[in-house]
């Protein structure tokens, strides 16, 4: 932890609040920060999900009950679990519930596994219980302060997620209550006996006021919000003095549909409330789906203590190659460090390893989004609850598909339930490594053995890879979920049994140090390269340009998709296929490492940062005291980035108290024009810097480097084996583009385009 002196600035509001900073509400900033928490240890986390808010998918056994139901008896999310059940009924259940699906062995098994933080989502019904949820839910902030326990006395943080609010912030089960829904089995014009319902095409949230089915809240009505703010306010008295809690999310996952205007405000009121009660918190907004520079860069810049939690997913992508995964893994660096660089600290709040949308009811209890699931799900039985005695748990293997209908299908029949592919090997022909989920159905039965599945190896790798990106750039993650009753790619606990995630995350660099190496190596236009010859590049692979279309930025992304999927470390691709990165000399092998760079912000954080890097070594704060205004920054860069790579494994930010940023280092200096100052910066010192480490593998490249240029600096990530690999493809030679057979068409990033 940071020692640093604490000062107390008063600010003129409504009542006199106390805040170790001074807001700025006519453009919702502050200044005068003195950083009362250093965000100094990354979050490595996972969320208690389906506990306190209940999602049919992660507990299935809760809601099998209300499987044959009809429209009165039906329950699919907390507010109709405690509607249909009733209060007594219901929280007879919830308390059995509550009780099994977080124990104190979860929380030491967390603690054991490394994990130093938990993300609770909670309702605002267990703070003021209304409709359904009174007496339903009562206990509720029982089970919490024992959980909160739990963390205290094994050193866990714990960041509290107001998961779901009145009138719903997304319309989801997630959200507390599945909005719109609507019974349509009496508007049917063929007289039928099943019981169905409309929720994906109708789908509304009025948490901040009404909603016009189409372009989201029109009119937003602040008493709602304002009463939300004080639900916040109330949370924070209770926990404001608990060791386990650090802070507060103010509400999750606010539907893209919310006005962005409304949202921050929002934001911003509630962070100067829940400061003046909790000033040592940190308060946690989630991107309502929009993790845009544009929006967020700036926004509340300067404020302690504030973090973007964003989500990142692949389950809903289309159908693609483990490739596509993974270079859509490690590509989220590169977006976050845009965010980081931005608007400051972000977090990944949700990620799983699933890769596709089979998880039962993902999409809602006995509904599915239109058009999913993209491929056939394999079926497994329906697993025995985990509660004892729970009513219609688990469902009959005598029945088969059972109503109520969503638009979209899913759910179990005759005693199995749909659960996410396994992936196969990749197998002989399919050159693009492109090997496809695919479930016992898509194959000859007799076919697939064991030996075929290789759904170990994929998560082993997705789980590296994605560990890696955010465990880099991120201010820290939390998996989704701790368990889940059903799908191991969607449970913490699960995926560390199964060897996909590892037995102890507490040092990242063992474990994931060069995980995106193959992902992190681009091969991009030569900044040499004349128009002529590019445009001649994209002749031959087949790439039209449009006119208003960047010739650089369009070659880039051309070369990288053709070298991505024929380059040589393909093992299935025929040798006469493979593709050099090198498209008739206009093309290079480029790697953007980061740096950990002082923010040009306030001299004061940056010198408080650099003294806690020296371990306040008093030679080195003595003449850290002589420095100001660049030479100061300047130095800065040094210490920071030098601590930051020696400990950035180990789970350090590069953050400093706000006093320092990631920036991606340009692979070609020389050729730069002018850009801003702190990245010409950054550059300089990474000449000077990291130079000495560059020698020993340019030197292995020398011969092949009048062909391609390869711009490395961080030459510890390159492995000796891949530089074996580069060296081979490097020939100049133009049979990719001429070869034998039809060329095949780079698969482009489809996996990247769904983001
Ligand atoms: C915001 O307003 C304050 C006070 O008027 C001002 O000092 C500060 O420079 C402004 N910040 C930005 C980013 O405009
Ligand atoms: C705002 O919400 C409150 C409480 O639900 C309601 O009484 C009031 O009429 C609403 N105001 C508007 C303008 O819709």
């Amino acid at each position: 932890m940071l020692s640093l002196p604490k000062i107390v600035v008063v600010v003129a509001a409504a009542a006199v609040v106390a805040l170790d900073f001074e807001p700025h509400p006519e453009n919702m900033t502050c200044s005068g920060d003195v950083h009362s928490t250093p965000w100094v240890e990354k979050i490595i986390g996972v969320n208690l999900g389906g506990w306190l808010v209940l999602e049919p998918w992660i507990t299935p056994s809760l809601f099998y009950q209300f499987l044959g139901a009809d429209s009165e008896g039906t329950a699919m999310d907390t507010h109709s679990f405690c509607r249909v059940l009733g209060p007594v009924e219901g929280n007879r259940q919830l308390r059995k519930h509550w009780e099994t699906w977080v124990t104190e062995t979860h929380i030491s098994k967390l603690a054991s596994l490394g994990i130093n933080s938990i993300r609770i989502p909670i309702g605002d019904w267990m703070f003021e219980p209304y409709g359904p949820y009174r007496g339903c839910t009562d206990g509720a902030l029982e089970v919490v302060d024992r959980v909160l326990g739990w963390a205290a006395s094994r050193g866990l943080k714990v960041l509290l997620d107001v998961h779901a609010v009145r009138r719903s912030a997304n319309g989801l089960d997630n959200g507390g209550i599945a909005m719109g829904v609507k019974w349509t089995s009496t508007l049917q014009d063929v007289a039928s006996d099943a019981i169905t319902f409309e929720h994906w095409p109708r789908r509304s949230a009025r948490w901040m006021g009404s909603f016009d089915g189409r372009e989201g809240t029109t009119a937003v009505n602040w008493t709602h919000v304002e009463a939300s703010i004080r639900t916040l306010e109330k949370i924070a008295s209770t926990y404001a003095a608990h060791p386990a809690v650090v802070g507060l999310e103010a509400v999750n996952e606010p539907w893209q549909f919310t006005p962005l205007w409304a949202l921050k405000k929002f934001y911003w009121e509630s962070y100067l409330r829940v400061k003046a009660i909790a000033p040592s918190w940190r308060f946690v907004m989630h991107d309502s789906f929009r993790f845009d520079t544009q929006v967020w860069g700036g926004f509340m810049a300067g404020c302690p203590d504030i973090a973007l939690d964003t989500h990142i997913y692949q389950a809903w992508f289309e159908p693609s190659t483990r490739d596509n995964f993974y270079s859509n893994a490690c590509a989220q660096k590169n977006i976050i460090q845009k965010m980081e660089k931005a608007f400051g600290p972000v977090i990944v709040g949700e990620w799983s390893l699933a890769t596709d949308n089979c998880a039962m009811w993902l999409n809602g209890f006995n509904d599915n989004l239109p058009g999913y699931p993209k491929l056939p799900c394999k079926l497994v039985p329906c697993p025995s609850p985990y509660v004892i005695a729970q009513p219609g748990a688990p469902p009959s293997i005598l029945k088969p598909l059972q109503g109520p209908f969503g638009t979209g299908v899913s759910g179990p029949q005759y005693g199995l339930c749909p659960v996410d592919r396994d992936w196969l090997k990749r197998s002989p022909g399919d050159e693009l490594g492109s090997s496809r989920v695919r479930v016992a159905s898509d194959l000859d039965a007799q076919a697939k053995t064991p030996d075929d599945d290789d759904t170990d190896e994929v998560m082993r790798n997705l789980g590296a890879k994605k560990l890696q990106a955010f465990g880099t750039v991120a201010h820290g993650f939390f998996f989704w979920n701790f368990r889940t009753e059903l799908e191991d790619q969607w449970s913490y606990l699960r995926a560390v049994d199964r060897g996909w995630l590892p037995a102890d995350i507490r040092n990242l660099e063992d474990i994931v140090g060069t995980a995106c190496d193959r992902e992190d190596v681009h091969c991009r236009a030569k900044r040499s390269a004349s128009d002529a010859d590019l445009r001649d590049a994209l002749g031959w692979l087949g790439v039209p340009l449009a006119d208003h279309q960047d010739l650089r930025a369009a070659a880039d992304e051309a070369f990288d998709d053709y070298w991505v999927a024929h380059r040589q470390d393909n093992e299935n691709m025929p040798a006469a296929r493979k593709a050099a990165c090198d498209f008739g000399g206009s093309a290079e092998l480029t790697e953007t490492p980061y740096k950990c760079v002082a923010r040009r912000v306030e001299e004061k954080a940056t010198r408080d940062g650099m003294v806690y890097c020296v371990n306040q070594d008093p030679a080195r704060v003595e003449y850290f005291y002589q420095l100001s205004g660049e030479g100061l920054y300047r130095e800065a860069d040094v210490v920071f980035d030098e601590y930051w790579e020696a400990h950035r494994f180990a789970g350090a930010t590069c953050d400093f108290g706000g006093g320092a940023t990631l920036v991606l280092m340009d692979p070609t200096p020389e050729e730069e024009e002018e850009d801003e100052e702190e990245e010409l910066d950054a550059r300089d010192h990474h000449r000077s810097f990291f130079f000495p480490r560059l020698l020993a593998p340019l030197g292995i490249f020398a011969a092949a480097a009048a062909v391609a240029t390869i711009t490395l600096a961080r030459a510890r990530f390159l492995p000796a084996t891949r530089v074996g690999v580069i060296t081979a493809a490097l020939p100049h030679e133009r049979a990719p583009f001429v070869g034998t057979g039809v060329p095949v068409r780079p698969q482009g990033a489809a996996a990247a385009a769904a983001i």
